[in-house]
């Protein structure tokens, strides 16, 4: 490792670091340089160095359980590791916690039912840190990371300051919030989320009742609650450490309810989730499926056995090996649906740009 810098404020520096251990997904690639993020007065010198570094803009990452890397980054890439927990208001009713944006999600998830905090539990084993939550604005299981996210706090990399937004300025929506926008140079340093002292379960989420009784668990709990999710999870995704992947490869598409109607004359037994306003979700790993994707390979890439809305990595797939199996996926399902799938993962070319 080269380490440079003799700034107290400043993070040491590796250069030509090996990214293949900062994305799930295991591809291999290096950055032009590493940086570790503790404290957020490190930024500015951070950011000094990045200017010096190399072509791309910087790259914060907290996991790599997002991302999908297309190759080497010519700049430096800076794993968030700002810490912190705490309780900063409380009524009756309700707390208010900050965290990190470092900090463990599922590990945030357990410290909160702990304290008999409750919200986070339909939440519980999404892989990464508490500051990318915002990003895509996390959900499983009937919630999302917005039902309880009061404030976010971020660098703002252009202003050169910290500051909050409310709830309100992060435009969150399904897997998208304000951050997603080209252009936004803003790190996320802290969030701020509302906790309720009684719970209020949320089990109607296929699957979750039933397994909540199965394992003969109280669906009042939010510790048992935590514990169904877990257990569904493990059954459904791959882990990471077994298999790279990150999660669903595309997002479940929105299309106008005339045309899911259209598409269920065709494969009637497609999942369907009514949203407001005439609009419908559908289940983008039924379509891909139908479509007799599941457990397709290429090489090393392929389409996990069980769920085919997982691309997975065997082995040695680059980046570019699954981006060009999830444009044929996609082609392949336009073509015979005319339903179009988006990419979820943020897909990191050179330049930094994240490509949709
Ligand atoms: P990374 O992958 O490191 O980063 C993701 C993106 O956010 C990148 O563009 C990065 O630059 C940016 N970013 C990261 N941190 C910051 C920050 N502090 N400020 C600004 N930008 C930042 N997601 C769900 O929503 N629901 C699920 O159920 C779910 N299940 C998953 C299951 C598996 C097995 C896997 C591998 C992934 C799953 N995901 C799921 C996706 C993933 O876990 C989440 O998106 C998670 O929030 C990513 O966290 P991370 O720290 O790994 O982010
Ligand atoms: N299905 C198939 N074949 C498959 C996979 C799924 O037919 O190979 C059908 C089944 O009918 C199944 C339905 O699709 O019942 C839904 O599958 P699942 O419950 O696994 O949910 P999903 O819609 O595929 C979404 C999120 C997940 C989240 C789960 C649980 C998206 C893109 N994905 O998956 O989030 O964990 O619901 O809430 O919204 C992620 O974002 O990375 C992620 C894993």
């Amino acid at each position: 490792m080269n380490v440079a810098n003799a700034n107290p404020d400043a993070c040491a520096i590796e250069r030509n670091a090996n990214l293949s251990t900062h994305n799930t997904f295991g591809v291999t690639a290096r950055a032009a340089g590493l940086a570790i993020l503790r404290q957020p007065e490190q930024i500015p010198s951070l950011l000094e160095t990045a200017a010096t570094l190399g072509s791309a803009p910087p790259l914060l990452l907290g996991d790599g359980s997002n991302v999908l890397l297309l190759g080497d980054y010519p700049g430096l890439v800076v794993v968030n590791a700002l810490m912190g927990r705490a309780p900063i208001d409380e009524d009756d009713d309700s707390v208010i916690v900050e965290i990190g944006a470092g900090e463990n999600w599922d590990a945030l998830v357990d410290w909160s039912i702990a304290r008999g905090w409750n919200g986070l539990q339909n939440l519980a084993l999404i892989p990464g840190r508490v500051g990318a939550a915002p990003i895509q604005n996390i959900g499983a299981y009937g919630v999302e990371f917005d039902s309880v996210c009061t404030a976010v706090q971020i660098y703002d990399r252009e202003q050169t300051q910290l500051r909050w937004l409310s709830r309100e300025q992060c435009q969150f929506g399904y897997r998208d919030s304000v951050f997603k926008n080209a252009g936004v140079s803003w790190w996320v340093t802290a969030v701020r989320l509302k906790l309720q002292r009684k719970i209020v379960p949320r089990t109607d989420y296929a699957g979750l009742a039933e397994e909540l009784q199965l394992l003969k668990l109280d669906a009042a709990k939010a510790a048992d609650i935590a514990t169904a999710v877990r257990s569904l999870r493990r059954r459904k995704l791959p882990d990471p450490a077994q298999i790279g992947n990150a999660g669903s490869f595309f997002k479940n598409p929105i299309v106008s309810t005339k045309q899911a109607q259209e598409l269920a004359k065709h494969l009637p037994a497609i999942p369907r989730y009514p949203q407001d306003n005439g609009w419908e979700k559908l289940s983008a790993g039924y379509l891909i499926d139908q479509a007799g994707w599941k457990d397709f390979r290429v090489g090393d890439a392929g389409v996990h056995a069980h769920h085919a809305l997982v691309l997975v990595n065997h082995g040695a797939a680059s980046g570019r090996d699954l981006y060009r199996l999830a444009n044929q996926i996609s082609a392949d399902i336009a073509k015979r649906w005319d339903v179009i799938l988006s990419i979820e993962p943020r897909v990191i070319d050179s330049t930094g740009m994240c490509m949709r």
